[in-house]
């Protein structure tokens, strides 16, 4: 996820871009950089946050220019790599968020035609493709360059030749156009403009815009134009960075169909019934691994329990899980184990200090993490991005997800290497995967069904979470949500374990959350919504559609879309996340923000 915004109008265009950047700082801050037409392109760039480029910036004339702040995907964080990139000759400058997954292809070709390229990006083919197709009409050479790319994109683009207009794009990116008096904006979201306008037209798939000072004209993919309408906006600047949501955290429990489609994107491949990853990490998995230890620490670490399920199941690899507090002291160290550090940050003191033993002890690390550049990605063998883009919210939702998408992907690609899956079943879990995003919107579209249980949970002291197989961990991420984000206490529980025990703890106004899907322990789960219906508890069970049983014995029942195995853990979590959100929202706690809690864990 990157943020991009372009500007054409009578105002110091420095100025506003550099405004819409900050509003857009939450979409990435690892490196920010801008390009006016002051007759020629005047570009600068900065590594880090969006104020490291404004302290350096010289005062640049001119009222037509573009911004970026990028979340590095494709190349490391550096200036050279850093938005807005020029085409060859210099007169064309673009930023763009989103992955092109041929640019290597499309680098090759503009290569052998002596196009010069600076940065590792995919981002700086477009500029030179656009200038490839020129023929002294910018709007014509977009058309024909996009018309080249595979994956998917928003574009703004300017051109020296044509200083009057800026050009957009979009493809699966979001991009929106600010109108004006006099003046146009195109931005990733609407606070990047909102101080100015609060009028939008919203680009739909596919479409291309042109806006001058005066006019904005929108093409479909045909090239004919078509008539767009208005909107007006009435958020205030703080309910727009949120898109509109009042917490970060339910925004970005209502990313995920789109980050779920970030993390498959370019990993999975149906035609070639294969998972792909880069020649690190397809190296480190063609090697050989005896065994698997995952470390990581609180969501991730549940994360990793998850992955060991799914991983033993394809693989018949043992694997490991420990807290990387306890594995960077305690953990055995074996130089034929492959060690894959979870960490969404990339920067979690006692995840670093794991990886670090790890690699001292000749041990083959691999990290899974949301934040190119960090820490962990430069320890470690090989890494793994989530693409997720930045997550605000101190309780981590949409990375949890992407995690368990990565570890099911690297179980795919191992089961595939040791023989333990065949093409066939690689397809239907691929099948599968391609579903995720539109079983997420189907649990998002029960939002106000999950409120009606929230309230009974609100004013509960404690909760418990039980589940077996996969549903175990997926119990204590639903736990862990609730406790950290509306301070009521919960547990989760590994069903069976509750007659050792926690049954001493059950009383009657202690509800249970019970995770009953249709899996080999279906019977089991039912016999221990028994026992604790037996203790007068309260039973909400989350179960899969097509479950005609579970009524006769659970008080309330949410429904997720089913499958085998541990196909329903998707939906499950993002049930467990409106859940933990709602309560606390009712509860009126500080969800962004709970106490006592930092996003990063920097130490010990
Ligand atoms: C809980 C949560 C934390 C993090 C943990 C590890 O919602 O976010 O438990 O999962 O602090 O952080 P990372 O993944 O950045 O290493």
């Amino acid at each position: 996820m990157c943020g991009i915004i372009g500007y054409n109008g009578f105002r110091d265009a420095d100025i506003v871009i550099l405004n819409g950047l900050k509003k857009l700082e939450y979409r990435g801050y690892d490196s920010a950089g801008i390009a006016i037409i002051d007759k020629k392109q005047q570009v600068y760039k900065e590594i880090g946050e969006i104020k490291n480029l404004e302290e350096k910036l010289p005062k640049i004339k001119g009222t037509i220019g573009i911004g970026h702040t990028r979340w590095a995907t494709t190349g490391g964080v550096t200036k050279n790599n850093a938005h807005p990139h020029l085409s060859t000759s210099g007169k064309i400058a673009i930023v763009h968020n989103g992955i092109i997954e041929n640019y290597v292809k499309l680098r090759e070709n503009l290569e052998k035609k002596g196009f010069k390229f600076v940065s590792q990006t995919d981002s700086e083919i477009i500029a030179n493709l656009i200038e490839d197709n020129y023929k002294g009409n910018l709007k014509d050479a977009v058309f024909s360059a996009i018309k080249k790319l595979e994956g998917y994109y928003a574009i703004v683009v300017t051109c020296e030749d044509e200083p009057d207009k800026i050009i957009g794009a979009r493809l699966q990116s979001p991009l929106v156009i600010g109108v004006g008096d006099n003046e146009n904006f195109l931005a990733s979201d609407i606070p990047a403009f909102l101080k100015y306008t609060n009028r939008v037209i919203y680009l739909n798939e596919a479409e291309i815009c042109v806006l001058t000072k005066k006019d904005v004209k929108v093409y479909n993919k045909d090239e004919k134009v078509v008539d767009k309408k208005e909107n007006v906006i009435d958020w205030n600047i703080q309910d727009a960075e949120k898109s509109g949501f009042p917490h970060f955290m339910l925004k970005e429990i209502y990313d995920q169909p789109d980050t779920v489609n970030q993390v498959l994107r370019g990993r999975i491949s149906e035609i070639h019934r294969n998972i792909n990853f880069n020649e690190n990490v397809e190296n480190l998995l063609n090697s050989n691994i005896s065994s698997i230890q995952i470390v990581a620490c609180g969501t991730s670490y549940y994360a990793g329990l998850i992955g060991k399920y799914i991983i033993e199941k394809f693989t018949d690899t043992p694997v490991f899980v420990e807290f990387a507090s306890e594995y960077r002291y305690f953990g055995l160290k074996h130089e034929s184990s492959l060690v894959i550090a979870i960490t969404q940050s990339g920067e979690t003191l006692d995840t670093l200090a794991a990886l670090r033993e790890a690699k001292n002890s000749g041990c083959k690390t691999l990290v899974i993490t949301n934040v190119v550049g960090s820490t962990a990605t430069r320890i470690s063998d090989a890494y793994i991005l989530m693409q997720s883009g930045p997550e605000i919210g101190v309780a981590a939702t949409k990375t949890f997800t992407s995690q368990i998408i990565v570890l099911l992907l690297i179980a795919l690609k191992l089961g595939m290497i040791k023989n333990k899956i065949s093409a066939v079943q690689l397809y239907e879990y691929i099948r599968y995967l391609r579903e995720i995003p539109r079983t997420v919107r189907d649990v998002l579209n029960k939002n106000n069904e999950i409120l009606d249980i929230a309230k009974q949970l609100k004013n509960a002291e404690s909760v418990f979470f039980i589940g077996r197989g996969v549903n175990y961990p997926l119990s204590l991420e639903g736990a862990l949500k609730l406790k950290e984000i509306s301070y009521i206490h919960a547990e989760g529980f590994a069903a069976g374990e509750l007659k050792h025990g926690p049954f001493a703890l059950l009383t009657k106004s202690t509800p249970v959350v019970v995770i009953a899907t249709k899996d080999a322990t279906y019977d089991k789960i039912l016999a221990n919504i028994g026992e604790v219906k037996a203790r007068g508890s309260q039973v909400i069970a989350i179960a899969e559609i097509d479950d005609t049983e579970i009524e006769k014995h659970a008080d309330f029942v949410l429904r997720v879309p089913g499958g085998s195995g541990v196909l329903p853990s998707i939906p499950i979590i993002v049930v467990l996340q409106l859940l933990a959100y709602h309560v606390a929202d009712l509860r009126k706690c500080s969800i962004d923000k709970p106490r006592n809690l930092a996003k990063s864990v920097t130490v010990e």
